[in-house]
């Protein structure tokens, strides 16, 4: 991992033990962002969708690649999540949630240099609307893979237990 990483989760980590975590983490990741290609040239050949720069018990740093023409079911965190893009486009479908009911409610589309702020409660899915992969970076004020939280499936409506092989088997071609 070369210079810019290592300073995000640094920094990532410094904001997670201060008193204002997510405008900490969101000052980290528009230093990655300003110069997304320096950041992207420090990444480290990957398999799959995920790769961990950071885990622990308050703070999670996660690389996403997102496959090419893909959407992924709506779910939640159960923690605060600040994404920022580096490649491509990532188009978040925002849900209202009534119980364990979920609506859409909004599009919105992150691209090269956007950062999101998602609150625990918060239901999104993300997309992939290009022929090419996206690449984000997503900060979590928490341990994303310890944590119990809920996918929906879009045909049923039901909630689910949020897994790994759940939302993987949940992921659709885009329209
Ligand atoms: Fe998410």
């Amino acid at each position: 991992m070369g210079e810019i990483l290592n300073r995000l989760v640094e920094d990532c980590r410094r904001a997670a033990g201060s008193t204002d975590p997510v405008a900490g983490v969101q000052a980290a990741l528009s230093l990655v962002t300003a110069d997304p290609d320096t950041t992207i040239a420090e990444i480290p050949d990957f398999e799959g969708e995920d790769y961990v720069l950071h885990r622990a018990d308050d703070l999670s740093v996660f690389l996403v690649r997102q496959a090419p023409n893909t959407a992924g079911p709506p779910h939640d965190h159960g923690m605060t999540a600040v994404i920022a893009m580096l490649e491509g486009v990532e188009i978040h479908r925002r849900y209202r949630r009534e119980g364990q009911r979920i609506t859409l409610d909004r599009e919105q589309t992150a691209g090269p240099g956007g950062i999101l702020v998602l609150a625990p409660r918060d239901v999104h899915a993300i997309a992939n609307p290009d022929p090419t992969p996206s690449i984000g970076v997503h900060v979590y004020l928490g341990d994303i893979v310890g944590i119990e939280r809920t996918l929906w499936d879009t045909a049923s409506g039901e909630a689910l237990p949020f897994t790994l092989e759940s939302y993987e088997s949940r992921v659709r071609a885009y329209r």
